[in-house]
């Protein structure tokens, strides 16, 4: 069985990466608007990624005969003034959803919840590569700077994600 705590922790969880869902979705609709739909790509295969996590947590709760909550999910931004800026703020978000991580890690330790602690694995997994692959565009774009040529290509590379 999970403990409240716990079980209120993972239901704000799920609720925090269905909104993660959504800000991807976001963002793949700005990259439309800018006609770069490669980038858009990456964002909207992101955004079906962040609703397999909601489900992985909301099976945990299923599992350990918890109850689940669906609350509100909240709007996100719509605009960015560059792709850069986009791909800052998802680095951003992402930094923040690892913190999230790591707490319910910590809260599960401390209430000896040895099985939401090694479902978290994944989770601190996931978040190096989350973490590194939006990094990783921030300084792709920074680089490419100005350089529609190299703004054109990246998009193309981003063109090729598909959902796994
Ligand atoms: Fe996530
Ligand atoms: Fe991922």
């Amino acid at each position: 069985m999970l403990n409240k705590k716990i079980e209120n922790a993972i239901n704000k969880q799920i609720n925090a990466e269905l909104w993660s869902a959504y800000l991807y979705l976001s963002m793949s609709a700005y990259f439309e608007s800018i006609n770069l739909g490669g980038f858009a790509n990456w964002m909207r295969v992101q955004a079906q990624e962040e609703v397999g996590h909601a489900m992985r947590f909301y099976n945990h709760v299923i599992e350990r005969r918890g109850r689940v909550t669906v609350s509100a999910i909240t709007a996100p931004p719509m605009h960015w003034k560059s792709p850069l800026n986009a791909f800052e703020d998802a680095f951003k978000h992402e930094q923040k959803v690892t913190g999230m991580i790591n707490d319910i890690v910590t809260m599960a330790a401390a209430e000896k919840d040895h099985a939401t602690v090694n479902m978290l694995q994944w989770f601190i997994a996931e978040q190096v590569e989350e973490e590194l692959s939006t990094n990783t565009f921030v300084q792709k774009l920074k680089m490419i700077s100005t350089n529609t040529g190299g703004l054109y290509m990246l998009d193309r590379e981003l063109s090729q994600r598909k959902t796994k």
